[in-house]
This record gives C-alpha cells, sequence and structure tokens, in this order.
C-alpha cells in the first residue's frame, strides 16, 4: 500500500532511514566497535583464505557493487573485479577455489545474475549473495547470505534496495577488514560511529526538497543531461543517470569528470545541463577544473557537495548540499538528493513514475 503517498517510489525513498536502521541492526557490537554477523555464517578461515572477490550485478545492484569494490578494496586490501552479470557470465572470468563471488540483487530473482552463480559454483568458488528477499533464488543458491531489510521494493526504480546494498556492502568491507586486520581499530570506530549517523543525516535531506523540485522543473524541458564525478561520486554519477533516464526518458549519461575533455565535451551546448559530483575532496580540484572546463563550454553546472565546500559553490551555478560524511560513506547520502531529481523530474514531464514505459521490476529471462 501506497499509505498517502502519491507513488511508490517517493514512498521508498522516503523509507531510507528505516531502512538503513534496519540493515545495520544488529551486526554492531557498540561496546566492541565491531562488526558481528550472526546471520551470514561466513567463518575467518574462509575470510583469511580469500584472495579475490568478484561482484556482479546487474542495473542498479551493478552500481552497488561498484562502490562496493572502491570500499572493500580500500579497507581490505583484497583485489575486488566487478562485471555485469550478463557480462560476467560469457567472459570466461578467471575464477578459483580461493575466489568469494558476490552476487548482489535486489529481488535475487534475475536470470543473469542467477546464472553467474552456477558459473562461480561450477568453478569452486564460494558465493555470497545479498538480496532483499528471504528465500529468493538467489538466496537459496548461495553458499552465504547477507539480507538487506529495506523491505518490499515496488516501484521500478530501485531506491531504497540500493543504498541499503551499499550499507550491508560497508558492513562487509568493516567485518573482512576487522577479521584481516587490515583496518586499524581507530579507522573502524569512526566508520561505525558515521555509519549510525546515516539515517539521521538522510531524514535532514528529505526533509527539505524545495531546491530539488525546482531544478528538476529545469531540467523537464531538456533532451540530454550529464553527470559527472570522479571516483565514488562517478559511481554514484552512474546510478544517478540510469535513475534519471529510466523514469523521466531523458537521455543522460555519466562521465568521469577527467574523461570529459576526451571526447564528450563536444556534446556540451549553451545550457546542457550537467551535475557534478564532488563530495570526493581528495580530487576536489581536479573535478573544479573540470567544471571549469564544461562552463567554458557553456555547460549550466549543478554540484553535489558536502556542507560547508564553498569553493564548489564559486565554481558551479547553483550547488546541493549534503551532511559531511567519510567520503568512503559519501554515496549512501550523495544518491538522495538524485533519486529525489529522478522522481519529481518524472513527475515534471507526466510520466508513470512508478511503471516506465517498457520496464519489469524484476527480469527473470536472460
Ligand atoms: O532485483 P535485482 O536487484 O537483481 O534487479 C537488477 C536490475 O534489474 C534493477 O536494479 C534495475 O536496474 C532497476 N530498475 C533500476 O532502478
Amino acid at each position: 500500500e501506497k499509505s498517502g503517498y502519491a507513488h511508490f517510489m517517493l514512498k521508498e525513498i522516503e523509507e531510507q532511514p528505516r531502512a538503513y536502521r534496519d540493515t545495520l541492526g544488529g551486526r554492531i557490537d557498540e561496546q566492541d566497535k565491531s562488526i558481528v554477523f550472526p546471520d551470514m555464517l561466513m567463518g575467518l578461515e574462509q575470510i583469511r583464505d580469500m584472495e579475490q572477490i568478484h561482484l556482479v550485478g546487474c542495473g542498479t545492484a551493478y552500481h552497488a557493487a561498484l562502490v562496493g569494490k572502491t570500499i572493500i578494496e580500500q579497507l581490505t586490501r583484497i583485489p575486488v573485479e566487478v562485471d555485469v552479470a550478463s557480462e560476467y557470465r560469457y567472459r570466461q572470468p578467471i575464477i578459483t577455489k580461493k575466489t568469494l563471488v558476490i552476487a548482489v540483487s535486489q529481488s535475487g530473482e534475475t536470470a543473469d545474475t542467477l546464472a553467474a552463480i552456477t558459473q562461480a559454483k561450477l568453478s569452486g568458488a564460494r558465493v555470497l549473495g545479498i538480496t532483499n528477499v528471504v528465500g529468493s533464488s538467489v538466496s537459496r543458491e548461495a553458499d552465504f547470505q547477507l539480507m538487506t531489510w529495506a523491505g518490499p521494493e515496488i516501484a521500478v526504480a530501485s531506491t531504497k534496495a540500493y543504498t541499503s546494498q551499499l550499507i550491508a556492502l560497508y558492513l562487509l568491507a568493516l567485518y573482512i577488514g576487522q577479521s584481516k586486520g587490515s583496518i586499524e581499530q581507530s579507522l573502524r570506530a569512526e566508520l561505525i560511529d558515521k555509519l549510525n549517523k546515516l539515517p539521521e543525516q538522510v531524514q535532514s535531506l528529505l526533509a527539505n526538497t524545495s531546491q530539488i523540485q525546482r531544478i528538476a522543473e529545469q531540467i523537464a524541458a531538456f533532451k540530454d543531461l550529464y553527470f559527472m564525478g570522479r571516483g565514488l561520486d562517478y559511481m554514484v554519477a552512474m546510478e544517478a543517470s540510469l535513475k534519471l533516464k529510466e523514469i523521466s526518458y531523458i537521455h543522460s549519461e555519466a562521465y568521469p569528470a577527467g574523461e570529459m575533455k576526451h571526447g564528450s565535451l563536444a556534446l556540451i551546448e549553451e545550457g546542457t545541463p550537467i551535475i557534478a559530483l564532488a563530495t570526493q575532496e581528495h580530487v576536489l580540484e581536479k573535478t573544479i577544473s573540470n567544471i571549469r572546463e564544461v562552463k567554458a563550454r557553456g555547460a549550466y553546472v549543478i554540484g553535489i557537495a558536502f556542507e560547508g565546500n564553498l569553493e564548489l559553490a564559486k565554481a558551479a551555478d547553483e550547488v546541493i548540499y549534503v551532511p559531511r560524511t567519510d567520503a568512503l560513506l559519501a554515496p549512501a547520502l550523495s544518491v538522495i538528493p538524485l533519486q529525489l531529481l529522478a522522481y519529481y523530474t518524472a513527475l515534471a514531464r507526466g510520466n508513470d513514475v512508478d511503471k516506465p514505459r517498457n520496464l519489469a521490476k524484476s527480469v527473470t529471462v536472460e
């Protein structure tokens, strides 16, 4: 039931603080500032044995997996590869007994993701399923499972499932890191404290949508739009771009900010909207110089940055601010205004937000 909301998508966006809390729930030992996974059953030995990780998923789940790669590599130093499931199955990936394959799927029923699991198991790898549906095919096929507790997601455009997958991947990266001893106790405690703050920070982002509604009205008139960012910002840009095109039918693409001048700058015309994510402050100067490049070609730049980032305010035409957190956790906040932007843009164009044309919620055929 929509419980008074105009659309399931808006209801699901607003449920995110609860979804974050539920996905974190019972998995943090506050005394010890450590991660506990009573439900996952992956033993220490298996973790210590692991030489590489492969993450697979489709669509939004693939985008969550991309964020997963960065955080797992940073916190555990285990090499991680990410594949779209439909590519993984046909590219003869190098899978060994020391590979952990992590399948990410909201529904747990996506045909390509299931096929990737079969392939991984045939090659002797262990499989961990990250799913949102208890008893789904992915959770049954996998050796281990890590549930996201987003609750049923009805809108075709995935929102709370994506962010819950991010939370699950943060917990997993910390868990592997603590089991391997690759992460300092102080950093672990700091990240855990910051994870605990996310639900409240998301709540504050949801409380004020007037700026986003205004920008949505503006961009609804355009045929093309671009997202850009570096590192984790680029991964979120890909998800934001998918969300926007899926429900607004506006053509959009996401680019690594540094790549624009290698070809895509040619697309920029007077007034072309570009959403520039700039939460990754270790590359802020670089991103700002990329913003200058697109502005010089006439782009209208909307920045996404942490509160207090005045440098971006000077470089962009306007900025959507998100509460400050660790750079690694930024995707769990920066995606929220972009989900809302996709929603309000689709609404402004009079589209069927919950059931976009040509798409199904669960893709159970290859
Ligand atoms: O159920 P799954 O997570 O396996 O679904 C994967 C994709 O089909 C799904 O995320 C799709 O890309 C969404 N419609 C995006 O909003």
